[in-house]
């Protein structure tokens, strides 16, 4: 019997490898003869570790399940699927949290042994890039424009247009070296996305890195992780060994002639990094500054050559794109926010996990129809989508369709899909001190209005929290957002004022002076 015990870093951290390792010594006692897979997490994480049993009828799935389950979970037929147990959650794909989503890009995750490359190929995996080897280039590319993919690291700019450039360029030294850097330093709060997809089904990430090297004539690969990744980094090194020993990488990719080599290079912890120049100075051995743009690392990014720098979604998105077509991505989504997003449910929140659904449902349905409200059970009052330099949403926001367009008309930014969710005893301008205390801890110091306003923004809403000069104050902080948004070099200056101002405006009680009693 194939029992799925999933190794990811979640469900390691709630005890499976114990879980594994207790598991396999329990049912070698009782002489049951079964075969542990060690699976990626689906990303229902409430349920982790999921524990699931192959049966004719599907994967039956029992969770969360503790070492002390294990002995009861035998005893009551288990390895037979049958489903008396308590912790019995009936067959996996039946869970309504999975079954409402739309799985393109992790149709894979917490199915297949992340590192197997007979499970990747008999999931559909390698035929994207099948396909490529039989384009040209520009039709590669075409393809991608055609799909209507927009960069999932947060900006949305049209992956295809960026491709296109690159394509399109020269290099500008002999070796005529063009680069792929798949941008891996996942820092904003509450995402995990990135994290699964390496963490579940890697093959696919080098196999979308791979068509992108062919699509602009790039033979070297690297993948930047954030050092606080280590299990990510592992099964990504063990995919990388096995599919150049297969021939998937290396210098005669399938037999074509092509060549592509891949590289994980570690981070070293600082949230900087994740933007695409610092991101390049540091993969060059230096200290992670931001460059100023252009050229654009398109032009002149890795050691000065054309770099397609793509986030680990994005490029995770391409294997489906090549393998069903540029259309059957595009029918998912709405205006001109097309595919899916994979929308990650965090912070105070009952039910918290990966949610892939096409552009254009609603934050409401995201918090009460998946996440069923907080954990603390408490009345949600206020949700940051797109990371630490996302808007703060309050209530009447919630009904906006998710859809890049629409959040950018009401002030506030999709970003990577993180959604974090605040209960009614959250205060406000605690939020607003913390978002500009996050820039002065991780701004790269080039430029005044952030390595300088950030600071200044800290005490401006310290005076404000302590009643000194409060109306003043609050305009002095107004006029610093404005001159931070204004005159930032990159996004960590200019988006810090979002969440701090959205604070301000949707929930002004929370800067009001406190009373006696702390109301
Ligand atoms: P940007 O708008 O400057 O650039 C977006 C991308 O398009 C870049 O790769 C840029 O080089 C490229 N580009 C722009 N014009 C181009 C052209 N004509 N041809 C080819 N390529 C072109 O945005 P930026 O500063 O790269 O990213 C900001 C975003 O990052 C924010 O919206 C934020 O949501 C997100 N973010 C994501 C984080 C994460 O952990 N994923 C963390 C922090 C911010
Ligand atoms: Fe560096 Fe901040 Fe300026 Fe960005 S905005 S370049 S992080 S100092």
């Amino acid at each position: 019997v194939k029992v799925f015990i999933p190794r990811d870093t979640t469900s390691l951290a709630l005890g499976a490898e114990q879980l594994a390792a207790e598991f396999t010594a329990a049912a070698e006692q009782r002489n049951d003869h079964v075969q542990i897979v060690r699976n990626g997490s689906r990303g229902l994480f409430w349920l982790e570790p999921m524990v699931e049993v192959e049966t004719p009828a599907g994967r039956v799935g029992y969770g969360p399940v503790t070492c002390a389950d294990i002995d009861s979970l035998l005893e009551q037929g288990m390895l037979k699927g049958e489903q008396a147990h308590p912790l019995s959650l009936g067959l996996a794909e039946e869970i309504p949290y999975l079954k409402k989503q739309q799985r393109l890009t992790f149709a894979r995750a917490g199915i297949t042994d992340p590192v197997s490359l007979d499970d990747y190929q008999q999931h559909d995996g390698f035929a994207g890039l099948r396909n490529a080897l039989a384009m040209s280039a520009q039709d590669i590319v075409d393809a991608v424009k055609a799909s209507g993919l927009r960069g999932r690291g947060g900006a949305a700019f049209p992956t295809g247009i960026k491709w296109q450039t690159v394509l399109d360029a020269v290099p500008t030294d002999l070796s005529g070296q063009k680069y792929i850097v798949c941008n891996a330093d996942e820092g904003d709060s509450g995402t995990f996305a990135d994290r699964m997809v390496m963490e579940a089904d890697p093959y696919m990430l080098i196999e979308g890195m791979t068509i992108a090297g062919l699509a602009v004539g790039a033979t070297q690969g690297y993948i930047y992780l954030r050092s606080e990744y280590p299990v990510a980094h592992q099964i990504l090194n063990e995919a990388i060994a096995k599919a150049e020993a297969a021939g998937f990488l290396g210098h005669n990719i399938c037999g074509s002639g092509h060549a592509f080599q891949l590289e994980v290079r570690l981070g070293a912890e600082a949230y900087i990094c994740g933007e695409e120049t610092s991101l390049l100075e540091s993969l060059e051995g230096k200290r992670g500054l931001v460059r100023a743009k252009p050229p654009l690392p398109a032009i002149e990014g890795l050691f000065g050559q054309p770099t397609v720098v793509n986030n680990v979604l994005s490029l995770a998105a391409i294997p489906f794109i090549m393998d069903k077509g540029a259309q059957a991505y595009a029918d998912f989504g709405m205006g001109r926010s097309l595919g899916t997003l994979p929308f990650q449910l965090a912070g105070n929140i009952k039910r918290g996990g990966l949610i892939e659904l096409a552009f254009g449902l609603t934050l409401r349905e995201l918090i009460e129809d998946f996440g069923e409200g907080t954990f603390s059970g408490r009345p949600a009052r206020a949700v940051q989508v797109g990371g630490p330099l996302g808007a703060y949403m309050p209530e009447s926001q919630w009904d906006t369709p998710l859809d890049y367009e629409a959040f950018s008309a009401i002030g506030a930014v999709l970003g990577h899909g993180g959604v974090v969710v605040f209960d009614d005893t959250v205060d406000m301008s605690e939020q607003a001190r913390f978002s500009m205390e996050f820039c002065v801890a991780e701004s790269c110091g080039k430029c005044t209005p952030c390595r300088i306003g950030s600071t200044r923004g800290v005490e401006v809403i310290d005076r404000i929290r302590n009643n000194e000069n409060r109306e003043a104050n609050l305009e002095l902080l107004g006029d610093l957002c404005d001159t931070m948004i204004d005159g930032s070099l990159c996004a960590m200056g200019g988006m810090t004022p979002f969440p701090v101002q959205s604070a301000v405006k949707y929930f002004p009680e929370d800067f009001e002076p406190k009373t006696a009693d702390g109301g």
